[in-house]
């Protein structure tokens, strides 16, 4: 794809009314010489997308909720229009007026419409770390297809990206994607049983929705990144690693074999690495603050205690096995964190039923997305029958 530089790059913007939504909708405004709304896609949140539409002025708006998009009818300012359900999404992405895509819907539901982005050989921004999870070879076989330039806005990723540049991947020794630790990192484990969604997802560090928030706390969510980076850079398992660095300040490094360490460091804020998704070169302001490092005064680090998170013990046979395990491990941890946020399972119970899954479900390749979506939609069933005992 090549983009006429004189005019802002039209961007479509999956999952709009979310969190990385809404602070790509503020990097957007930042910018008004180079980034236009062409697109803003939301799923159920009439309120905010009535604010967003009126902020950013898209050609199109598309609520994926049908009812969300009745609720808007006569509502937009003039001249927007309106269209409801995920086809229209799934058209808006691959339209030849959309320059580059967003992806920023939660969940695997965010793959059709990021998907059909990528075939239609759009830059993509990836916030949608479910992509990769779930369809990861056929999403980047896809892409080196269509010359697709997809872009990570994990914080973690696209500090990866960026300490990647200009080096050989063969030099590569080790990719080491920081974590928080979430809320619970210290907490004594004997009382992780009573934890609340409301403690759940009060992330020390980043502002985020409530399902990354939740997937934070039990460390699924690094494990989940584990599986994107495998497809995103190319990298074999035993060349993967994550690290707990509570400060959340170095974001993702790459150790060559020389012994060099390439680390990059920013404050916690996701407008940095939606920026740098955004526009690589030159470099957009974000308006984040600027890292102090004597204030920060120090940076620390410590292993990851698999016991205290049983996700990362999970996950490494995840990453050795076929696909069909990283899509039972995704869809029965979407079932559970949101049976948890409904108050209907436990907190401890969220991994043990992912666990539950993974010891049932079939460790075979899967080769067209009809696959994904039928393992994906058996471990859902298998994790609901699991919840309900
Ligand atoms: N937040 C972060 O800091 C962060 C960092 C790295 C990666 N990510 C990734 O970015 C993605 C979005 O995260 P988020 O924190 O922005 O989530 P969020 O605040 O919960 O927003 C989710 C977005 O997806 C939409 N959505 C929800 N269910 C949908 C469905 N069934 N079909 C279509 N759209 C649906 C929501 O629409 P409505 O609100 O209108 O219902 C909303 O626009 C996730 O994959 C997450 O892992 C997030």
């Amino acid at each position: 794809m090549t983009t006429d530089l004189r005019r802002p790059t039209r961007m479509t913007v999956l999952g709009a009314t979310g969190s990385i939504g809404c602070s790509t909708a503020d990097v957007m405004l930042k910018h008004p010489d180079k980034f236009s709304a062409f697109a803003l896609v939301g799923h159920q949140n009439s309120d905010k997308m009535l604010e967003l539409a009126s902020l950013l002025k898209p050609q199109w708006v598309i609520m994926t909720d049908s009812d969300a998009a009745k609720r808007l009818t006569g509502k937009l300012p003039a001249g927007i229009r309106l269209e409801s359900g995920m086809n229209a999404a799934i058209a808006i992405s691959a339209d030849a007026e959309t320059d580059m895509v967003m992806a920023a819907m939660v969940g695997s539901a965010g793959l059709p419409a990021t998907l059909a982005a990528v075939k239609a050989g759009k830059r993509v921004g990836l916030a949608n770390k479910e992509c990769l999870v779930t369809a990861g070879q056929i999403f980047m076989a896809e892409a080196k297809v269509s010359g697709a330039d997809v872009v990570p806005v994990d914080s973690e990723h696209a500090a990866v990206h960026q300490c990647l540049v200009g080096h050989d991947h063969a030099s590569i020794k080790q990719v080491i994607l920081t974590a928080s630790g979430g809320p619970f990192r210290d907490r004594d484990p004997a009382t992780l049983h009573t934890v609340t969604p409301e403690e759940a997802i009060a992330h020390p560090n980043w502002d985020m929705g409530a399902k990354i928030s939740v997937d934070s706390a039990t460390m699924m969510n690094k494990a989940l990144e584990l599986i994107e980076a495998r497809w995103l850079f190319d990298i074999a398992p035993d060349k993967l690693s994550a690290i707990i660095h509570p400060e959340s300040i170095i974001h993702g490094m790459v150790e060559y074999q020389d012994g060099s360490v390439l680390a990059q460091l920013a404050m916690p804020d996701m407008r940095m690495p939606i920026a740098y998704a955004m526009q690589i070169q030159p470099r957009l302001t974000t308006g984040i603050p600027w890292l102090d490092l004597a204030k920060a005064g120090q940076l620390n680090f410590q292993a990851v205690d698999q016991q205290r998170f049983p996700a990362m013990r999970l996950v490494q046979d995840v990453l050795k096995g076929n696909d069909s395990l990283a899509i039972a491990f995704n869809a029965a941890n979407e079932e559970a964190n949101a049976a948890f946020r409904n108050r209907q399972l436990g907190f401890m119970d969220i991994v043990t039923t992912v666990e539950k899954v993974l010891q049932q479900v079939d460790n075979v390749p899967v080769e067209t997305l009809d696959d994904v979506w039928s393992h994906d939609a058996h471990a859902r069933a298998m994790a609901v029958e699991i919840m309900n005992g």
